[in-house]
């Protein structure tokens, strides 16, 4: 594993996971010096060999998401590219879209500014009060020019599963495909697409996928064809003078990040025998954090009544107290190094009545230790005090 000071308690796992995975990094930059060459851009061994190698990575990534055998699989930089490409590529001229409040702004900033160019129109569906979206409100909120509902699996504020079986229902049944940003969920919470009924996720390496950052994609099943919003080099068909509309060139347009498909292949070897038995172990440190901080008067801590269908994310204000100060005094007196203010997603917050002063959000890792927790848990009692 990558190495932090010891001293540091490190809480910001949904921003990134850390410590990152050494050993998968070591090994990935060895398999890129040896390998060099650009996937997909030359007849000779070695071009061929790097793209074998890009080519088990997104089987891989098939796999994981259980999109089927006949899914295909983009890279991008990370989810808000994907995001970006999947939203851009699915919607036309008078499009109405289906989102929600919980969204980040990967997803509030595309369908707003497409709203502002007169392309789009969108209803953004509420959570309730303990942080979900009910498959009735995404019902309601689908008419008959609508083409995509997206959503996020989890909430990056609130760590709150969504109902997506139930949902995917509700799109089959009104014939509107069901996409979603998996940037939270992906690595901690198994992801089943044919069995979701979902058509499309975007998902970003560095967070619970422990691989580096700059790498991420979409996956999408043949039931979806966004088309290409970027365009440039592919590598074949070199005569035409538009993009290559067979995958994976449709959606990637110049050359790949092979030294982070490479790491990311075997980050995900790395996790997929083991990320079950870690969620549970983190949503057990969960519950030692919720119950330490509930007693303390001052803390309120934001819809986390049930541990079930939950990231382990908490996300809590200190009555009188700005959060950004509470995450200065975490990391000056306490080395707790957490997320204060809106996580990019600032309409959960207005919701929450947390706009003003924003939250303190603890999010934890597959390295945290329950020492940690007991510590943080004696801290915030201190701040609060
Ligand atoms: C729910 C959610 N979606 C999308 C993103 C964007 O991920 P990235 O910055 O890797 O593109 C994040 C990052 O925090 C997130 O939490």
């Amino acid at each position: 594993m990558g190495t932090l000071e010891d001293t540091v308690i490190y809480l910001d796992n949904a921003a990134t996971t850390y410590p990152k995975n050494g050993d998968c990094l070591r090994q990935a930059l060895e398999q890129y010096l040896t390998l060099g060459a650009s996937p997909g851009r030359g007849g000779y061994d070695r071009a061929m060999d790097s793209e074998e190698a890009v080519t088990a990575v997104r089987t891989r990534i098939a796999r994981f998401f259980g999109a089927g055998q006949d899914a295909r699989v983009c890279f991008a930089n990370n989810a808000t590219d994907a995001l970006n490409t999947l939203i851009q590529g699915l919607v036309s001229r008078g499009s109405h879209v289906v989102s929600s409040r919980l969204e980040h702004n990967s997803i509030l900033r595309p369908l707003h500014h497409l709203h502002k160019q007169g392309l789009i129109t969108f209803d953004l569906v509420p959570f309730d009060a303990q942080g979900f979206i009910t498959p009735a409100a995404v019902a309601a909120a689908i008419k008959p020019e609508t083409c995509l509902v997206i959503l996020t699996h989890a909430s990056n504020v609130l760590g709150t599963v969504q109902p997506i079986r139930q949902i995917g229902e509700i799109c089959r049944a009104h014939s509107v495909p069901l996409v979603l940003d998996v940037a939270q969920s992906a690595g901690v919470v198994p992801i089943d697409m044919q069995e979701w009924d979902v058509q499309g996720i975007a998902f970003t390496g560095h967070k619970s996928l422990l691989g580096p950052t700059g790498i991420g994609g979409l996956v999408v099943t043949p039931e979806i064809d966004p088309l290409p919003s970027r365009f440039g080099g592919t590598g074949i068909d070199s005569l035409n003078l538009f993009q290559p509309l067979i995958y994976p060139y449709r959606l990637e347009a110049g050359t790949v990040n092979l030294l982070g498909i490479i790491a990311l292949g075997e980050s995900l070897a790395y996790i997929e025998s083991r990320y079950e038995a870690a969620f549970l172990r983190e949503v057990a440190l969960l519950q030692q954090l919720r119950d330490g901080l509930r007693p303390c008067r001052r803390i309120r801590i934001l819809a986390l009544d049930e541990l079930q269908d939950h990231l382990p994310i908490l996300t809590c204000t200190v009555d009188g107290m700005a959060s950004t100060d509470v995450g200065t005094i975490l990391d000056g007196d306490f080395d707790i190094a957490v997320r204060t203010g809106l996580h990019c997603a600032p309409l959960v917050h207005a919701d929450l009545g947390t706009f003003d002063n924003g939250a303190i959000r603890f999010s934890l890792g597959p390295f945290t230790t329950e020492a940690e927790i007991a510590q943080t848990v004696r801290a915030m009692s201190i701040i609060a005090a």
